[in-house]
């Protein structure tokens, strides 16, 4: 979500005549997009805002701003302890940058219901780069779910979905502008009550050729969307759906809605229908009250599914989170071990369902000279003849790594 909100902002300030510089030190404007689901981003966006100081001592009309979640999240801190940041934007107003830094504005911009707009106002007369052939379009904003551990709703707010003919608008317009795959955003993409009829209505655009959409949210699969992308060939074969926890007790008191077998049962429905389909996912260890029990549950879940990528993430308490209340009693490592733990065995499984792919012919997108994606978003190497960024052509498999695969360039 905050690449695509990146990539926005960056095609809007190029539309008003700005250039991409090539390094913060010679940039006249630095914005840094910071994101506050877990803690460690935040210390992270936090430390590299710090880093600044210096720049703006040297070059004063330098002007830096921090936008997103824990921008906003963390306003009156960033103003304390990092005056040399001129201006701190919520997560909707971004776009609004441009015409602040014009206007020399500095100060607090928190989001308010009039500061969001929306993007297709911007579209027109944009400069497509030539390497961008992903078109980001989000179909909603922030999420009412809730999870017990999660901070999304408190600072990207609740779920707010965008019309289905408002994404097609945006759709149309990306792909005309030679835009041939498009990445539908959101925090819980099939809870949009339009879902079907936007996959539908996308992926029979002219000049889409691919169409993904993350992320989905595992109580709100059904197989009728399962069908749809087996029954639609412009539909990728590629399902991020977070699982979190293998444990029925963790699954409760994280508040998904979803039991452990509701989820297998979409998996192996998938698996049964789209064989090809890379299933990913999230997990969290040591959430609080995970039992060492709780945790092989887990890695049962992992065995079973034979996830093609998982991320996965310690525990961290969020300010306002129900979680945060529950006694953090997995120690930090305990955590580390059993992530490391979860790793290999995904790794494990990981490399297996690539192993699949050897021997196979796959179509491939690039993104650089030698490398691109497969439809099920697997990064393929090749060796044999470059391609253009956005290209597609065709590799045989010869070898598969936890995280790729490697071939040749067949045509
Ligand atoms: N601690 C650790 N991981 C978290 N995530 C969200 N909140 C937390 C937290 N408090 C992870 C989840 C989610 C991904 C985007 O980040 O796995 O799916
Ligand atoms: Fe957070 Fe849960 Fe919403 Fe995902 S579905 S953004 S984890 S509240």
């Amino acid at each position: 979500m905050n690449k695509a909100d990146s990539r926005r902002l960056l095609e809007i300030f190029i539309s008003a005549g700005y250039i991409p510089a090539d390094d913060k030190n010679t940039a006249d404007v630095i914005v840094y997009n910071t994101c506050s689901v877990r803690g460690h981003a935040e210390d992270k966006a936090m430390s590299h805002l710090g880093r600044l100081k210096f720049l703006k001592e040297r070059s004063p009309g330098t002007v830096i701003c921090a936008a997103g979640c824990m921008a906003q999240r963390m306003k009156e801190e960033i103003r304390e302890r990092l005056p040399h940041i001129d201006l701190v934007v919520g997560p909707s107003s971004i776009f609004r940058v441009p015409e602040m830094v014009r206007e020399n504005l500095s100060g607090v911009y928190p989001d308010t219901p009039d500061t969001v707009k929306e993007f297709s106002e911007y579209i027109d007369d944009i400069n497509l780069e030539k390497e961008e052939y992903t078109g980001y379009v989000p179909i909603m904003k922030g999420c009412g779910n809730f999870c017990s551990y999660c901070i999304v709703p408190y600072v990207r707010g609740r779920e707010h979905y965008r019309s289905k003919e408002e994404v097609l608008k945006e759709c149309r317009a990306l792909a005309s502008r030679g835009q041939r795959e498009i990445m539908l955003l959101g925090q819980a993409v099939n809870a949009h009550p339009q879902f079907k009829d936007i996959l539908k209505g996308v992926s029979s655009l002219k000049g889409v050729e691919r169409v993904r959409f993350v992320t989905s949210y595992p109580g709100k699969m059904d197989r009728e969307i399962v069908d749809i992308v087996s029954g639609t060939p412009v539909l990728c074969d590629y399902f991020h759906i977070p699982v979190q926890s293998g444990s029925e007790s963790v699954l409760k008191r994280m508040n998904r809605k979803y039991t452990v077998e509701d989820f297998l049962d979409i998996a192996f429905y998938i698996r049964e229908k789209v064989p090809d389909a890379a299933i990913t996912t999230d997990f969290i260890v040591g959430f609080p009250g995970e039992t060492r029990d709780d945790f092989k549950r887990t890695l049962e879940m992992v065995e079973k599914v034979r996830f093609d990528q998982s991320f996965t993430f310690k525990y961290s308490p969020r300010p306002l989170t129900s979680a945060s209340k529950m006694d953090d009693d997995v120690n930090e490592d305990e955590k580390k071990r059993r992530l490391a733990e979860l790793n290999r065995v995904c790794s494990r499984a990981g490399l297996e369902r690539n192993r699949r792919l050897i021997g196979r012919k796959v179509r491939v997108f690039a993104s650089e000279a030698r490398s691109g994606r497969t439809g099920s978003y697997k990064i393929v190497h090749w060796e044999g003849k470059g391609a253009q960024p956005g290209e597609p052509v065709t590799v045989k498999v010869n070898q598969a790594l936890p995280h790729s695969l490697k071939g040749l360039r067949e045509d």
